[in-house]
């Protein structure tokens, strides 16, 4: 950096660096704390990736790596790919999205660690510290990068969703778990040595896959965020063997937020983690229920939804990963407009796990510019049920099934759910009797004071907007 600035400003230089890491990792910190409320996610992200491009082009102009066009060169593009990847992507595919760039962080921590071994003059003098973290990197980096990629194909259909097994697939894991840190060690004995380096990458890598294959497709949202939790870790690890302040704080604070995040998620879906890992659950779809066909429900028309809601006086929206699918956002959004003319109150309600992916809902709400003060959390939603008259469950099922409080052997049993049978009404909008993630029947759909109306949920949405407009 020094040969950028004039002679009596070249003292100045550690300073400026060690001040520019600093706002870097602040920005980070306030970015990842405005995450934390829709009003200032945008911001926040702004934020952390302003920190980002700052940690980067002092980094590259402090070590001398790069002059000023690379750098300049390297943003455009990157920016331009980022960009247009990011404008391209639909909602529903941002998991796979994340899931591309967990892999290619992880990649890039294990290949920074790998770069500082080999191109050290003399490996054995960089002491048994270094040498292990160096291990720890490379093997961590490899499994985010592999695992990541599958978990990527699973998503996009290039892979099966479903579990791919086989016998004693959980022992093989663990012995090639435990031969990498073998590896971890052997190379610490012998950091010189290609042979080694090069199979603990071979084991980590196949680790990523085979650790990733037996998880069933529609898990892959919370393997992601674990993985990104890893992704965070191996930046961590990476950044101890570079001696860089700014990539162990940033890493620290990836792994902990995915690690939080996966928590969450878990137990929003009252599973263990173990069970997500280990437990071979939710392939691509399950097949509806036989006890679903012979029963029956009581089914209504846009007309009817219309006269039912616009003479409530609340009106609840619990919207699902139908609601995703059938990107029927902005619609609904008509649809609430139309009802509060009408002196109606409107209220969503949110699951923590409905959809597909953290805060899916929330995202596909604000792209309709529903004001956040009407978007209530599962708790706060539960308190309003008893008061509401009708309640418009859109493309949601599991979020709202009875079952997760009454079948002890179902396997949804304990997690919380809305309890939307405590309103005087439900009327649900989905194609079919067909269950949702989780692959079980819902009692709701045959409940008395339910009703259901059939068809993709933009369309019935449309057909009731329509209908409101007239009365
Ligand atoms: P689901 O229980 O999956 O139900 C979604 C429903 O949407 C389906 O029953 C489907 O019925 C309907 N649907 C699909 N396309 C539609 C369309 N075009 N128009 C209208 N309806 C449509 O969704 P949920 O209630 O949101 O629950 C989420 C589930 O995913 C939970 O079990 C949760 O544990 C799990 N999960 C969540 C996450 C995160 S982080 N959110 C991650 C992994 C798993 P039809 O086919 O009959 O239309």
């Amino acid at each position: 950096m020094g040969n950028f600035l004039p002679p009596s400003l070249q003292a100045a230089v550690p300073t400026i660096m060690q001040l520019s890491y600093l706002v870097a990792m602040v920005l980070f910190i306030l970015g990842i704390k405005k995450l934390s409320s829709p009003d200032t996610a945008r911001k926040g992200n702004q934020m952390a990736s302003l920190g980002m491009l700052l940690g980067v082009v002092i980094t590259l102009l402090n070590k001398g790596i790069l002059t000023f066009e690379f750098i300049i060169a390297g943003i455009v593009v990157g920016g331009v790919i980022g960009i247009v990847a990011a404008r391209k992507v639909a909602m529903t595919a941002m998991p796979e999205m994340v899931a591309l760039f967990n892999g290619f962080g992880g990649g890039a921590s294990a290949l920074v660690a790998w770069g500082s071994l080999v191109m050290a003059a003399n490996p054995a003098m960089l002491g048994n510290q270094v040498t292990v973290t160096i291990g720890i990197s490379v093997f961590i980096g490899s499994i985010t990068f592999t695992g990541s990629v599958i978990a990527y194909g699973k998503l996009q259909g290039m892979i099966s969703g479903n579990p791919i097994t086989f016998p004693g697939q959980h022992i093989f894991n663990l012995l090639i778990t435990i031969a990498g840190i073998a590896f971890i060690g052997l190379l610490t004995a012998s950091p010189s040595s290609a042979l080694f380096l090069g199979i603990l990458f071979g084991l980590s890598l196949l680790l990523g896959i085979l650790m990733v294959i037996p998880i069933g497709g529609a898990d892959m949202p919370v393997v992601i965020s674990l993985l990104n939790s890893m992704s965070g870790l191996a930046a961590s690890a990476t950044g101890f063997v570079i001696n860089n302040n700014l990539l162990i704080i940033s890493g620290a604070l990836v792994g902990a937020a995915g690690f939080i995040l996966t928590t969450i998620m878990c137990k929003s879906m009252n599973r263990k983690l173990t069970n997500v890992l280990f437990g071979a659950f939710g392939g691509e779809g399950a097949a509806a229920p036989e006890a679903s066909a012979d029963r029956n429900v009581n089914q209504t028309s846009a007309d009817d939804v219309a006269i039912q809601t616009s003479y409530s006086d609340k009106v609840a929206i619990i919207p699902g990963y139908g609601l995703a699918v059938a990107q029927a956002q902005h619609v609904l959004k008509e649809v609430a407009d139309k009802l509060e003319e009408k002196g109606v109150e409107v209220m969503y309600g949110i699951h923590p796990v409905a959809g597909r992916m953290p805060g899916h809902m929330n995202v596909l709400l604000a792209e309709a510019d529903v004001p956040y003060d009407q978007l209530y959390d599962m708790d706060e939603i539960n308190r309003e049920m008893p008061s509401t008259d009708v309640v418009l469950i859109i493309g949601a099922n599991d979020v709202v099934n009875p079952a997760a409080k009454t079948q002890p052997d179902s396997p949804i049993y304990g997690m919380p759910v809305i309890n939307v049978e405590e309103a005087q009404r439900t009327i649900i909008f989905k194609r079919s009797l067909s269950p949702g993630f989780s692959g079980i029947d819902n009692e709701l759909f045959y409940a008395d004071d339910n009703q259901m109306f059939f068809g993709d949920a933009k369309d019935s949405l449309t057909k009731l907007a329509d209908e409101l407009k007239e009365l």
